[in-house]
């Protein structure tokens, strides 16, 4: 009952979406502990340091963590591009083993989507992306030698492990049990033969044993269609790390925006504290102008909960925010706007 919550806020609108969510977690569910840490672009501006060694120790002391949002504004000089991302976001999701990264996207009733009604209408539009989380091109294994000469060469090598493909697989086939048990493979293997090779054949060997389990395949160029043709078709999607990542904000993008999208990064056997995180960025945008839409980082909160155990609490949140999506369509709030109105929904 009294776990202990990390919280990184982070950078931009990563501490107004966070805000909402612990007050909504503070009454559904009151007695966690939050341990706040100042992490992000200020942090490294104050200080020089992105996330040290101490910090790193007592992160891996919390039950989950919370985080909202880092990075710098995409074209911004201040901050080098990757420092944040790389030095904060991905160091923890590897350093705490962050398997499976879990996105669910669902279209709620009646809120806004650029999909035509003809892929909407008496359609159900519920589907889970499960990308992996350490592998694949965000390793962080390349490098560039000339650099800034016309020689330049720059590499980016993608890494998958049979350890890495198959728990992923394992996690998204288990998952399409608990739904509507059809899991789609997305990758590339028309062309990435060897990456790919290794995701279809892992697939097809776990299928094996989940024989209640439809399976089908899509390349990630025919996923990107389908997504906005035939959302309803998916159910789980599981694929590597940089063509979830993409297919996630597309997902977001379809299904009521990216204000919407949550997230869990799962360590799958507890070694680690797992970590919740809205899909989005820290917006640089809207920052600081009270624009930014909390119901993602609400969402993960939820999530948090579904993990730690708290099943019925976490079932709390989510009607709470679907009752809020059904009753503000078409309305401009403010972010402290969505939260009151979240939690007047819970007591
Ligand atoms: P972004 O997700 O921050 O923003 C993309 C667009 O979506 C912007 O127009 C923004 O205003 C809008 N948006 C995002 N969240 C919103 C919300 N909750 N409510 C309303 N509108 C919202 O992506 P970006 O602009 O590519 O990246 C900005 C910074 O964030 C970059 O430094 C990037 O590396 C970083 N980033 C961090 C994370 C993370 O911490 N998990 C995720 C993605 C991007
Ligand atoms: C996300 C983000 C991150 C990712 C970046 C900021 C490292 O885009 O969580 O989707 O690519 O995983
Ligand atoms: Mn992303």
């Amino acid at each position: 009952m009294n776990e202990l919550i990390a919280v990184i806020a982070g950078d931009g609108i990563g501490p107004e979406v966070v805000e909402q969510t612990t007050r909504i977690l503070d009454v559904v569910h009151p007695g966690f502990t939050y341990e706040h840490h100042g992490l992000g672009a200020e942090h490294w501006l104050a200080t020089g340091e992105v996330l040290n060694d101490e910090t790193l120790e007592q992160l891996k002391l919390a039950d989950a963590i919370l985080l909202g949002a880092v990075g710098a504004a995409p074209g911004s000089t201040a901050i080098p591009s990757g420092l944040l991302e790389r030095g904060l976001l991905l160091k923890l999701r590897f350093a705490f083993d962050h398997a499976v990264n879990l996105r669910p996207s669902k279209l709620y009733p009646g809120i806004p989507t650029p999909l035509s009604d003809s892929v909407v209408a008496g359609k159900d539009i519920d589907f889970v992306v499960v990308r992996e989380g350490t592998e694949g091109l965000y390793c962080g294994n390349g490098g560039s030698v000339r650099t800034n000469t016309p020689q330049e060469i720059a590499t980016e090598v993608s890494i998958n492990t049979a350890h890495g493909v198959e728990r992923v697989v394992r996690y998204a086939f288990e998952l399409a049990r608990t739904r509507r048990k059809l899991l789609t493979l997305v990758h590339k293997h028309n062309v990435l033969v060897n990456a790919g090779g290794l995701w279809r054949r892992i697939v097809a060997e776990i299928g094996e044993q989940y024989d209640d389990i439809e399976t089908n395949y899509l390349h990630i160029d025919a996923a990107t269609i389908k997504l906005v043709t035939q959302p309803d078709q998916f159910d789980v999607i599981v694929t590597d790390n940089l063509f979830g990542d993409i297919l996630t904000d597309e997902a977001a993008a379809v299904t009521g925006g990216i204000g919407l999208a949550a997230s869990a990064n799962l360590n799958v056997d507890g070694t680690f504290p797992s970590m919740f995180e809205p899909v989005h960025g820290s917006a640089p945008d809207i920052a600081g102008q009270g624009k930014a839409d909390p119901r993602a980082a609400i969402l993960s909160g939820a999530m948090m909960l579904d993990h730690l155990g708290y099943g019925p609490d976490a079932d709390k949140v989510r009607k709470a925010v679907e009752e809020d999506i059904a009753s503000s369509l078409g309305a401009t709030r403010s972010t402290k706007e969505i939260g009151d109105a979240i939690l007047g929904g819970l007591v």
